[in-house]
């Protein structure tokens, strides 16, 4: 095995099979600085020049977009680049001392590169795999779940004695669906094409009347009209439409996509394909999640068998013109490139920046074309509706939120994994179901979501009450709130894409506010600025990163504010400690923030 730290071995003519293989189109950029990466190990400047030089760009360019996505490295990371996972649930289940135990073992300092070149341990946002935590990624192409410490005193050896991950035991990399209630979506699967034979019988208008007729709205979070969208596609001037899964499934705490790419991967590209039908696209792209990489085969293996069957590819069941193919693009570890314009920059090889909008990605999206974007449970969603018709899907859930929807539970429960329910259902019931005890309370929606206490448990999933992505974190009355709202600001700071000054500065200060709390160092008038922070990134940040970061914050400030005051109180109990002196050192700190903030607005 090579080190990573000796000079660049890549192959100009290798490079140039790759870049022949991606036609050199410049949209191709992340793709190719992919898959060089997992050839190399990391991303040497020579072949970052030729990557420039043949797709047309400069050199400035290509850099930049590889210094965008943290899975790129533009240095050497090691032969072995661990990433724990560091959601507040693998926190929970004790991934932190696993980490320690790992440095220590490996003698390797966490976030830095072993001298000899041969390892890296860091951590990483959520990888999606909260309910088989503690996890851990290698090389961010393999995942370890359920790690206790006697795997990680076995994979400390593994790594020691340089065996290559793919022959460490096959049982850790494991990943199972964990289907604990299965409704529509998730129960029995439909035939391959039967849904695409009743949308195509129906014919593409009628097909989309009965998506609004059912009043489908998208699963990603937002809840925008399914309907709505795509006839807004459908009517957009370009010379091709697009269709776009959104299977980039970042927000902590949110592991649904992950199990119905697994498990009903037919039914989302069957989805994929009558929205094609609907729109008059030829073409599709999956977006996934570089953390699921490990999906890949499967997921080409699917493509391959609907195109055996007609399904995908020309003539689509012997209909003449109704041509669509899908391809499969990965991400590179960047949470905000699930933002649906983020995530067209990044399908085009940019670095994943929010677009300015309007215009809309249904009028101007993927290379500039009429684009719909929908998430993984939207377009299975769609080929239930197809199958079964309108009427059908509007008998379950709520008036306004209607069909199911699938919840990843995770946190204080015995029975943590998948759970589907028709809207409307009772929180208090999803509890029962999952076995938590003791509830504190509920995040509901992942960090950009809402935080929920007992109080609230007879509020109901809807959109008209308890919106959601997916996540269903679950804290009882052990765990610190606090810590949990924590981990959250660190997550949004860390993902903050740093394009707009409130929300790169402001994600910063809420972390250092709180960082100070918790070194016990902080005063109520922290508190005060938080909630002033909030208020200010709110309305002021440029997409839904910056104006979710404080979700967390506010609600738990507001619902668990002993919490927060515990942390204050620590200021009378430390010995030696000079209480004024420290207000008077941290009103400083305020003030030098608040000028550096200034300051920033100003840049
Ligand atoms: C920071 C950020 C991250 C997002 N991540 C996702 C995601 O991982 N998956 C997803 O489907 N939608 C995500 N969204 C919402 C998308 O922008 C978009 O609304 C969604 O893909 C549309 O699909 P839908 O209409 O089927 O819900 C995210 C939005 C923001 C602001
Ligand atoms: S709000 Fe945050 S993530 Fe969104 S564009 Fe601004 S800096 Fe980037």
């Amino acid at each position: 095995m090579t080190l990573n730290c000796q000079p660049p071995e890549y192959s100009a003519s290798e490079l140039q099979t790759l870049l022949t293989r991606y036609h050199s189109k410049p949209h191709a950029l992340v793709q190719i600085l992919r898959e060089l990466q997992a050839v190399h190990g990391w991303l040497p400047r020579p072949a970052l020049s030729q990557i420039a030089q043949s797709l047309g760009l400069t050199l400035a360019h290509v850099e930049g977009v590889a210094s965008f996505y943290r899975f790129f490295h533009t240095q050497p990371v090691g032969d072995y680049r661990v990433l724990f996972s560091d959601n507040i649930t693998d926190r929970m289940l004790g991934s932190q001392a696993l980490l320690q135990d790992l440095c220590q073992r490996l003698k390797v300092v966490p976030g830095q590169i072993r001298t000899d070149g041969r390892v890296s341990v860091t951590t990483t946002s959520c990888t999606g795999l909260c309910d088989q935590g503690p996890a851990l990624l290698v090389n961010h192409r393999q995942v370890v779940t359920r790690l206790t410490p006697g795997r990680i005193e076995h994979l400390a050896a593994l790594i020691e004695q340089q065996t290559p991950v793919d022959r460490w035991p096959l049982e850790w990399s494991r990943v199972d669906d964990q289907i604990r209630l299965a409704d529509v979506k998730l129960g029995d699967q439909p035939t391959p094409g039967q849904s695409l034979t009743c949308a195509r019988a129906r014919g593409p208008l009628a097909m989309l009347d009965e998506v609004k007729r059912a009043k489908l709205r998208g699963r990603g979070g937002a809840g925008y009209a399914t309907g709505t969208k795509w006839q807004l596609c459908r009517h957009a001037q370009g010379q091709t439409h697009y269709v776009v899964c959104n299977a980039d499934e970042g927000e902590p705490g949110t592991f649904k996509d992950r199990v119905l790419l697994t498990k009903c991967a037919d039914a989302v590209i069957e989805g994929m394909t009558i929205a094609a039908l609907v729109v008059g696209a030829s073409e599709g792209l999956i977006y996934l999640r570089g953390e699921y990489r490990y999906l890949l085969d499967h997921l080409h293996v699917v493509l391959q068998r609907r195109r055996d069957q007609g399904l995908l590819g020309k003539a689509i069941q012997g209909q003449a013109g109704f041509d669509f193919d899908i391809s499969i693009h990965i991400g590179a570890g960047a949470y905000v490139c699930g933002e649906e314009s983020a995530l067209i920059e990044s399908l085009e090889g940019k670095r994943g920046t929010p677009r300015i909008r309007p215009p809309f990605p249904v009028e101007r999206g993927y290379l500039g074309q009429p684009t719909t974007v929908n998430n993984v449970e939207t377009f299975c969603a769609v080929t239930h509706i197809a199958l079964h018709g309108a009427a059908w899907w509007l008998g379950i859930g709520t008036p306004q939120s209607t069909g199911t929807k699938v919840h990843s539970v995770s946190g204080d429960c015995e029975r943590p994994g998948i759970y589907e329910y028709p809207f409307g259902t009772r929180i208090g019931r999803i509890l029962e179901d999952c076995g938590a005890h003791d509830t504190q309370a509920v995040q509901v929606g992942g960090p950009s979501g809402v935080c929920l206490s007992a109080s609230e448990f007879g509020r109901r999933i809807g959109f008209e009450d308890v919106p959601t992505a997916g996540a269903f974190m679950i804290f009882d009355r052990t765990r610190d709130m606090f810590e949990v709202a924590r981990n959250f600001a660190h997550f949004f700071a860390h993902e903050s894409c740093g394009f707009c000054t409130p929300c790169r500065v402001g994600t910063e200060l809420v972390v250092r506010r709180l960082d100070k709390l918790q070194r016990g160092h902080g005063s109520s008038q922290d508190l005060d600025e938080l909630f002033e922070l909030d208020k200010l990134m709110h309305g002021a940040t440029h997409c839904g990163l910056g104006a979710a970061a404080c979700n967390p914050l506010r609600d738990t400030i507001a619902k668990f504010r002993p919490a927060y005051e515990r942390h204050l109180k620590s200021l009378h109990f430390v010995p030696g400690f000079d209480l004024d002196a420290e207000l008077s050192q941290a009103r400083l700190a305020t003030a030098r923030d608040d000028a550096g903030a200034h300051l920033e607005t100003m840049t």
